[in-house]
C-alpha cells in the first residue's frame, strides 16, 4: 500500500474533480491518498508520501504559474519519486497537439519531465462565466469547431474512463 500525494491548480474547479476521481480510483486500490489545492496547501510537498500525481490546468494557452512555481520549488522531490502530471484543457479534446505543446512548455519552464502525463478534456462552464468570459469562451468554442457554443448550458469534456486509466497505469509503475 502506498501514501500518494495530489496537489493540484484550479481555476474554476474541474482539476479539482479529475484529482478527487483519481484519488477514489488509488484508493479503490487500497492505497492512502491525499488530495491538496496548492493555493490552501501552501507551496510544500509535505514528507511522508511514497509517490506525487500533479494537477494542473490550461487558461490564456498556459498552466497556472502557482503551479509551475510549486514544481520548480519541488523538483528534487518529484524527480526522485515516482510522479505523474495532468494536465486539463479544452484543447485535450480534439486538438492533442495544442494539447501537448501546453505540456511541453510547463516541462520547459520547471525543468520537470514526468514519465507519466495524462491530458484530460476540461470544461466549459458557460452559466457560471460572467458576461465578457462567456462570450470569450463561446466565440473560441466555434473556432475550434468541436466545442459546444450554446451558453445556456455547461458542458463537460472529461472522459472520465481515459482518468481512471491514467490512475491505474500509475499504479502499475509504482
Ligand atoms: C478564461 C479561460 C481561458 C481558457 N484558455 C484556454 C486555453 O488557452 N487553451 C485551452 O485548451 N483551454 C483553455 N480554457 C479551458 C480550461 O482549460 C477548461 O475550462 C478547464 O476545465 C479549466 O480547468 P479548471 O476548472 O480546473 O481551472 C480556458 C478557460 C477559460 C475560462
Amino acid at each position: 500500500m502506498a501514501t500518494i500525494y495530489i496537489p493540484y491548480g484550479t481555476t474554476e474547479g474541474q482539476t479539482a474533480k479529475i484529482a478527487e476521481y483519481i484519488s477514489d480510483v488509488l484508493q479503490a486500490h487500497g492505497h492512502n491518498v491525499e488530495t491538496a489545492d496548492i493555493k490552501q496547501s501552501g507551496d510544500t510537498i509535505p514528507d511522508g508520501y511514497d509517490a506525487i500525481i500533479v494537477g494542473a490546468s490550461v487558461h490564456m494557452g498556459k498552466h497556472e504559474d502557482y503551479v509551475r512555481d510549486f514544481v520548480r520549488k519541488n523538483s528534487t522531490v518529484l524527480k526522485h519519486l515516482p510522479s505523474a502530471l495532468f494536465s486539463v484543457s479544452l484543447a485535450a479534446h480534439g486538438d492533442t497537439e495544442n494539447a501537448e505543446s501546453y505540456v511541453e512548455k510547463f516541462e520547459g519552464e520547471t525543468g520537470w519531465r514526468p514519465a507519466q502525463v495524462g491530458l484530460f478534456g476540461g470544461a466549459l462552464l458557460y452559466t457560471q462565466y460572467g458576461f465578457l468570459k462567456r462570450h470569450v469562451m463561446k466565440k473560441i468554442a466555434s473556432d475550434k469547431g468541436t466545442l459546444d457554443t450554446d451558453t445556456s448550458q455547461d458542458y463537460v469534456y472529461t472522459e472520465w474512463d481515459g482518468v481512471k486509466r491514467f490512475a491505474e497505469d500509475f499504479l502499475d509503475r509504482l
